[in-house]
């Protein structure tokens, strides 16, 4: 990870590059639908509203976004990602991709409804991705960051586990697992987040499964060389599990929490 100070990066350069996780990224499990429903339904957003989507990758949670029929500007740092993004929402013409990052995305100040972050907001600088979040919604919008987290007492996914832990005796998954209200109460600029959770069982083709664990950045950051051994590994465990077919649950956690009157004052 680049530990550069942000204010140092241009506004294109990603604080942790995608580049190589790019292609198999596409082979990810969907943010369970239902929490998708219920963040753009506690976040008020009008229909066809405005939504400035984050760290939108390929458009994992763009898609969706546009598919309820919202408006959304795509932000999205690493080109690799951003292609693929824009060709899988190009049938879509309420959607524009930009290069920008988090902490600065290029955007014009109260526009949006509401602004999200789908597994990039740990990613970045949170403080100030805060605060630039807080610069482009509306002085009624929404901040909302969310995550797929892998159910892991689930039986086949608890031996998945226990062989990165066997790998990588440190692992650890960082932010993304972690409780977002004090980093987001401490801002000053939001109000206290709603927690929305949902859990469903994807049912998913068992080689792409195992194709993305090859863009597992924190598994790979961990991991170093032995990164490659070990998603074959996890290849081999669920090829002797599994057939054509794997179901895995995921547990999708969003924070959605609302533009304080004072921080938004606060900003001017
Ligand atoms: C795990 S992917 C998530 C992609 C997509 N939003 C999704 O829901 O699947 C994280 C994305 O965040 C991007 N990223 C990295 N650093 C960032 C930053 N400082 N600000 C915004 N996005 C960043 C990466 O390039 C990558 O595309």
């Amino acid at each position: 990870m680049n530990q550069n100070p942000t204010s140092l990066m241009p506004a294109s350069r990603p604080s942790f590059d995608y580049s190589p996780y790019a292609v198999t990224y596409q082979n990810r499990a969907e943010y369970v639908p239902a929490v998708i429903d219920a963040l753009v339904r506690v976040a008020e957003v009008p229909a066809g509203g405005s939504i400035c989507d984050i760290g939108a990758g390929s458009g994992h949670l763009t898609e969706p976004l546009l598919r309820r029929g919202f408006s959304v500007d795509a932000v999205e740092p690493t080109p690799a990602m951003r292609q693929l993004g824009e060709q899988r929402t190009r049938d879509y013409p309420n959607t524009h991709w930009y290069d920008g990052r988090g902490e600065s995305s290029g955007r014009q100040a109260d526009t949006y409804a509401l602004v999200t972050f789908g597994s990039s907001f740990d990613l970045t600088q949170r403080p100030q991705a805060l605060a630039e979040a807080a610069r482009i919604l509306t002085g009624t919008g929404y901040f909302a960051c969310l995550w797929n987290h892998r159910v892991l007492d689930d039986p086949l996914q608890a031996r998945v586990e226990q062989l990165i832990h066997d790998r990588i005796p440190d692992y650890s998954y960082g932010i993304r697992r972690t409780d977002q209200t004090p980093v987001i109460a401490a801002s000053g600029l939001l109000e206290t987040p709603v927690t929305l959770s949902g859990t469903q069982v994807f049912r998913l083709s068992s080689e792409a499964w195992c194709d993305a664990w090859a863009s597992h950045s924190t598994v790979s950051q961990q991991s170093g060389n032995g990164f490659t051994s070990l998603v074959d590994e996890i290849r081999d465990l669920v090829r002797a599990e599994t057939g054509d077919w794997i179901d895995v649950p995921y547990t999708t956690r969003a924070w959605v929490a609302r533009v304080a009157g004072d921080g938004k004052d606060s900003q001017r």
